[in-house]
């Protein structure tokens, strides 16, 4: 049985908590696209752990893949899995020989890229996930299983090097020799360090795709864990503010080398308001007491940057827009607890442009920005006692007409409703390996 789950908005929807969940009925955790660009915490054991590679899912017995649609940083690999090991935890991870390597010079040019694109910088996490998938599709990538061929690697390295110094210098200006970023473009030091990293990853190295289809044909659950959210999607979100992956249910079946009939239930996480790490348009934006207040209240620091995260009102045209591409079978709703203490509260129901309502985003981002929300006001909740919070029923009532029209709007059931960031903190009406 395979379950996908998927950030209907810009990511930072809360899949982590429910990668968690999931993670104790699912037998293997599977990522599909993205890299160390994401961020999860987990408290497991009383112990907070903070990963960016290793599916979460590892730290309750699951085994979890790093698939071949995921770009690795194998150094930053090997020592979430030393911490890992450190504190305990046996982590059973495997890793696609197909998945692309972020190299040290993609960190370097990710840097210098965005310094120099202005008003197109994406505000990128700068871990060079961008320069790895162009490097990828140019037919120039390093793969994981490259790591394991010293001599093909070097001469990989090689031709791609010096291309890469001369696009920082010569085209961005940037000087490398004798600064920080000298040894990213020294092919000797670079060889060395990876094909140490392929040593200590050689047990590891699978095909993720084999691996994965024969587990499911064992009779185990799947866990299909995406990054990053709907609207950063490489061909269908916020271009070009986004990432470089498709983190789509689509992403799914390409990234981790399993058919479409394989992935039964596509799960949409969203959060009961919108934040963004990052820069771009947003039409709900928040920049007041209110914006202050899911900030706050909903600590919406990024995990990998620790940067401020932009907040605003429940987007429906864009979650309409994750609804009709991934098809979400159900959704999650989280964060509803933040919204506590405001009223009214307020969703996005539609966007004004230029005389017409839409109802979905539109593909131009300079439409986008143009776009007046056209809000629905609700009735706000106050003096809860989330703790006490056990059954559906126990939210007030003002809350459960938020989360029922947002349920219709979408047009597929809520699965589970997330008060609080503790795994007790939710209220389970389905569960979807069930
Ligand atoms: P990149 O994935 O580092 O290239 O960043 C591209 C865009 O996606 C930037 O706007 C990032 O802030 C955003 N982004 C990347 N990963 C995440 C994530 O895990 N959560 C939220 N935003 C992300």
């Amino acid at each position: 049985m395979g379950v996908t789950i998927v950030g209907a908005q810009l990511g930072d929807e809360g899949k982590g908590k429910f990668a968690d969940i999931y993670s104790e009925t699912a037998d293997v955790i599977v990522r599909f696209q993205g890299g160390n660009n994401a961020g999860h915490t987990v408290v497991a054991n009383g112990e907070e752990f903070k990963l960016h590679h290793v599916p979460s899912g590892v730290l309750r017995g699951g085994t979890g893949v790093i698939g071949n649609g995921c770009v690795v940083d194998p150094g930053v690999l090997l020592e979430e899995l030393d911490g890992l090991e450190e504190r305990g935890v046996d982590a059973d991870v495997r890793i696609a020989e197909r998945a692309h390597v972020i190299m040290p010079y993609h960190r370097v040019i990710d840097g210098v890229e965005e310094d120099a694109k202005g008003d197109m910088a994406a505000g990128t996490t700068g871990r060079g996930i961008g320069p790895t998938y162009e490097d990828k599709v140019g037919r120039r990538g390093v793969r994981v299983l490259d790591l394991l061929k010293p001599d093909a690697l070097r001469e990989k390295l090689e031709y791609v090097v010096p291309t890469k110094r001369a696009l920082v210098e010569d085209v961005f200006g940037i000087e490398v020799n004798g600064t920080e970023h000298g040894e990213a473009f020294d092919v000797d030091a670079v060889h060395e360090e990876y094909v140490e990293y392929g040593e200590r990853l050689r047990d590891d190295i699978v095909n993720a795709s084999e691996y994965v289809n024969d587990r499911m044909d064992a009779g185990d659950a799947v866990l299909f864990e995406g990054a990053q959210g709907t609207s950063l999607d490489i061909d269908h979100g916020i271009y070009p503010y986004l990432t470089s992956s498709n983190t789509t249910v689509g992403g799914a079946c390409t990234g981790a080398g399993v058919g479409a009939t394989r992935l039964e239930e596509t799960v949409g996480i969203m959060k009961a308001y919108l934040s963004r790490v990052g820069t771009g348009p947003l039409p709900t934006e928040l920049e007041n007491d209110v914006g202050d207040h899911l900030v706050e209240v909903g600590n919406e620091y990024g995990t990998t940057t620790g940067r401020r995260r932009r907040v605003g009102w429940f987007d429906l045209p864009m979650v309409r827009h994750a609804a009709r591409l991934n098809d979400f079978t159900g959704g999650v709703l989280t964060s509803i607890d933040v919204l506590e203490g405001l009223d009214p509260v307020r969703v996005c129901e539609a966007y004004e442009l230029d005389g017409e309502t839409l109802d979905s985003m539109p593909a131009d981002m300079d439409d986008w920005a143009r776009c007046e929300p056209v809000y629905q006001e609700f009735d706000g909740w106050d003096g809860v006692d989330w703790d006490a919070v056990e059954t559906y029923d126990d939210i007030p009532k003002e809350a459960r007409e938020y989360v029922e029209y947002l349920e219709d709007e979408i047009g597929a059931p809520f699965y589970a409703v997330s008060v609080g960031p503790d795994r007790e903190q939710t209220i389970t009406r389905t569960d979807p390996f069930k």
